[in-house]
């Protein structure tokens, strides 16, 4: 079986003799991968920034798409021939993986394998922090920087398919009009408007979902409302800034950190649960899915890599490791 190596600062492609000898413990599965989603997260571990948790295979890749080759005992809901989805910690970036079953989804039905790669890292990003942590309610309005991104675009989603207002950020007017088909309220051009007076004009927002840390959680203080909830989920923007203790104490803000890799298979099953008994129905009738950028052959695994590093990609890249369909 081959898979990915990070050697200085690039992913090149290896046997790996241990994947060949793998087998399922009694609650794993084993998937032949078919395809494989690429994050902002492998872009930041191949350049060394971002290490698998404890534990974790150091092979880079968070979810992906296949068909289970075998099962553990314990497993009731799979069976080997299905066509699945998986939310890893690591190790989607090979021709296979064993996981946990609670981490495995079955494909939804009419979906193909390609779209099966590219929702469950994102989609359940976008769950966990505005719809668990956030606790987002009736009435409240959603802004999210980088809307146009992977996880920007399963949230904008998410939020029309359930008639919630959301105002992203994107970096180009092209992203801009992707976000609105995707169902922004709105959407501001981040290097020609300041989304702090937009956002003021409307008076407000309940929950923000930031990637972003830097300078930008004290601008996004001035626009979180009474009782509003932040939750930041990325540093592109640098790991240090400021906080405005005076708004957080006066307006009852909350701030939260959140990462999903490094969570328990418990808790990543628990939130998979979450998203299909929100939105099974939405995601079976394609009304809510990734948004494919394009897809790419696993030999150019670098090129899609550094695509996402310049800030091109609207939605998901997806890798192809093998012809399953
Ligand atoms: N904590 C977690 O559990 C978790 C899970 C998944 C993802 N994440 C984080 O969520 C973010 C998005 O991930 P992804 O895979 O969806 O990324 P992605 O598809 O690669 O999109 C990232 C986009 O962010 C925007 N961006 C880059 N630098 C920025 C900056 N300094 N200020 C504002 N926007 C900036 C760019 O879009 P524009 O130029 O259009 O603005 C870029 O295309 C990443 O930070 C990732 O690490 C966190």
């Amino acid at each position: 079986m081959l898979a990915a190596r990070i050697e200085e600062g690039r992913v090149v492609w290896q046997p790996d003799h241990d994947l060949n000898q793998t087998t399922p413990a009694a609650d794993e599965v084993t998937i032949r991968i078919a395809y494989a989603g690429v994050n902002r997260a492998d872009v930041m571990q191949v350049a060394g920034a971002y290490p698998p948790p404890p534990g974790a295979s150091a092979i880079p890749g968070l979810e992906c798409s296949g068909v289970v080759t075998a099962i553990g005992d314990k497993v009731t809901h799979l069976a080997v021939g299905d066509k699945v989805c998986a939310l890893l910690a690591a190790g989607g970036y090979a021709e296979s993986v064993t996981v946990n079953a609670a981490q495995v989804l079955p494909l939804p039905s009419s979906w193909t394998l390609e779209r099966g790669a590219g929702w469950l890292e994102t989609f359940a990003t976008a769950y966990l922090n505005v719809f668990m942590l956030a606790d987002l309610k009736p009435g409240d309005r959603v802004f999210a920087h980088a809307g146009a991104s992977g996880v920007g675009s399963a949230l904008l989603q998410l939020c029309k398919e359930q008639g919630t207002p959301i105002y992203v950020t994107a970096g180009s007017d092209e992203k801009c009009a992707f976000c609105r088909e995707l169902g922004a309220t709105e959407a501001i051009n981040r290097h020609r408007q300041d989304y702090v007076e937009v956002l003021k004009e409307v008076g407000g927002v309940d929950v923000i979902l930031n990637p972003v840390g830097g300078d930008s959680v004290e601008r996004d203080q001035q626009v979180l409302k009474q009782d509003g909830r932040l939750v930041l989920i990325g540093l592109m923007g640098g790991r240090n800034g400021q906080v405005d203790f005076g708004r957080l104490l006066m307006k009852r803000q909350r701030l939260m950190g959140s990462t999903l890799r490094s969570l328990s298979s418990e808790r990543k099953g628990a939130i998979l649960s979450g998203l299909w008994q929100h939105f099974g129905e939405a995601f079976t009738a394609a009304r809510v899915r990734p948004m494919i950028d394009r897809v790419v052959p696993a030999e150019k695994v670098n090129e899609a890599l550094n695509y996402l590093q310049e800030n091109r990609t609207q939605g998901k890249v997806v890798l192809k490791l093998a012809e399953l369909d």
